[in-house]
């Protein structure tokens, strides 16, 4: 017989109680102890946030299903969803099919020219400015780039698609508003009117738009839009987010700082401990149509389950001292910062180039970081990330 989830009150364990938003470790820490899944009635959410049971989650797709929306809230302006994420299969596997292709690590490779110029350049700005907000100079500087490097889009300008990005995701939280509905409307209204219109003759726009993808799968009019727009989208709050998240990290650790830039070879595992430890998606969601369990506990159908992404990254069943870090960590690639399974991220070799590109480039002209003011939240309830982070860069010697 499955057991009953414990029942807690909202105002005790709300995933976006104020105090959970801006302080989630000691939160996360308290539910992993309580159990593998907890029903919090006020939201009418099952949080999962151990690691071992999130993995069991998204790789039960056939219980857990992302075709009823993989967020708090089910979209109500956007009519279209976005195919690989919002599908299940076989809908989502056609669609993965048609575009994989140009996601493996080594179709990736051809950017690499461009990401690292784009790195170097980012780099070379901050140096010359000495003190910034790394948030707007660098973090949101680099996927902006990377983006329109392999999508062919040129955005109005980086801060615009950050906003239509960061709007994503935030019309669908529980704090979402018109406002953000509208922006994202405007995106892609823009991407039609103006984006595609202007793209390159070969570029992986015109490959979805024109071509309908790798094996020419993707069916005309909105599946290929919005399949270029989700693409689009997802790639630049996301590395943002984990690019603002791990200076900040670093001028908390500067003994990490430290040993990366004495052991470059570090710099990819760095990037997956990164990714770790400043996980942006604090969860993603799945729906039930019927009852399912996990680890004995009964869901009921037709529920919102929240997989924990960021608490499940601070599991100390799968990471010992989960609160440090630890570029060295040798396990660190096992988090679930691009998810797992069928839905696991189809960017993440873009993300992983754009990370270990920036980090190559911050150890040679960065010595230090140091805090010039107060790094500020994002109120994003879907994102863990900054919204501003002012700092003072002492160079590196030559740099
Ligand atoms: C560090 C940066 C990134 C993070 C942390 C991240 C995270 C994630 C996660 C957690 C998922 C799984 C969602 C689920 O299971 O429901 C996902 C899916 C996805 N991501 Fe990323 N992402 C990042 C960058 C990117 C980039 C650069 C792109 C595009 C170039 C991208 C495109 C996608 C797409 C299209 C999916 C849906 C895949 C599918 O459903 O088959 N992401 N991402």
């Amino acid at each position: 017989m499955a057991n009953v989830a414990p029942t807690i009150e909202p105002t005790e364990l709300d995933p976006y109680a104020p105090e959970a938003q801006l302080n989630p470790n000691p939160y996360y820490d308290r539910l992993r102890e309580l159990d593998p899944v907890i029903y919090v009635p006020g939201r009418d959410v099952w949080l999962v946030p151990g690691h071992a049971e999130a993995v069991q989650v998204l790789r039960n797709h056939a219980d857990f299903v992302s075709g009823d929306g993989v967020t708090f809230e089910v979209p109500s302006t956007r009519t279209e969803r976005y195919p690989l994420i919002e599908n299940d299969p076989p809908v989502h596997d056609h669609i993965r099919r048609s575009m994989q292709p140009s996601f493996t690590k080594r179709a990736i490779e051809v950017f690499r020219p461009g990401v690292e110029a784009a790195a170097a350049s980012i780099v070379q700005d901050a140096l010359a400015q000495g003190e910034f907000d790394a948030v707007k100079v660098v973090a949101q500087e680099m996927p902006d780039r990377a983006m329109t490097l392999l999508t062919g889009i040129t955005p109005p300008s980086a801060q615009t698609l950050a906003d239509w990005s960061d709007a994503t995701s935030r019309g669908e939280e529980p704090s979402g508003t018109e406002e953000h509905a509208t922006q994202v409307m405007e995106a892609l209204t823009w991407l039609v009117a103006e984006g595609l219109p202007n793209m390159p003759a070969h570029c992986l726009g015109r490959l979805i738009v024109d071509d309908g993808g790798n094996d020419g799968g993707l069916e005309e009019g909105s599946q290929r839009i919005m399949t270029l727009a989700s693409i689009w989208l997802a790639g630049i709050d996301s590395t943002g987010a984990v690019l603002g998240n791990a200076i900040n990290a670093f001028i908390d650790h500067p003994d990490q700082w430290d040993l990366l830039r004495s052991r470059p070879d570090l710099i990819p595992n760095a990037a997956e401990e990164l990714l770790r430890y400043g996980t942006p998606f604090r969860a993603f969601f799945r729906r039930t149509r019927a009852t399912a369990e996990v680890e004995g506990i009964e869901i009921p159908a037709g529920s919102r389950v929240a997989v924990m992404l960021a608490a499940a990254n601070r599991d100390p069943r799968q990471f010992p001292d989960p609160h440090r870090l630890d570029i060295t960590r040798e396990n660190a690639k096992t988090h679930l910062a691009f998810g797992n399974a069928l839905h696991v991220c189809l960017g993440s070799p873009l993300a992983r180039m754009e990370i270990t590109s920036l980090l190559t480039e911050l150890t040679r002209g960065v010595e230090r970081f140091e805090r010039a003011g107060d790094a500020i939240q994002s109120p994003s309830q879907t994102v863990h990330k900054l919204e501003t982070l002012p700092v003072r860069i002492v160079p590196a010697e030559g740099a």
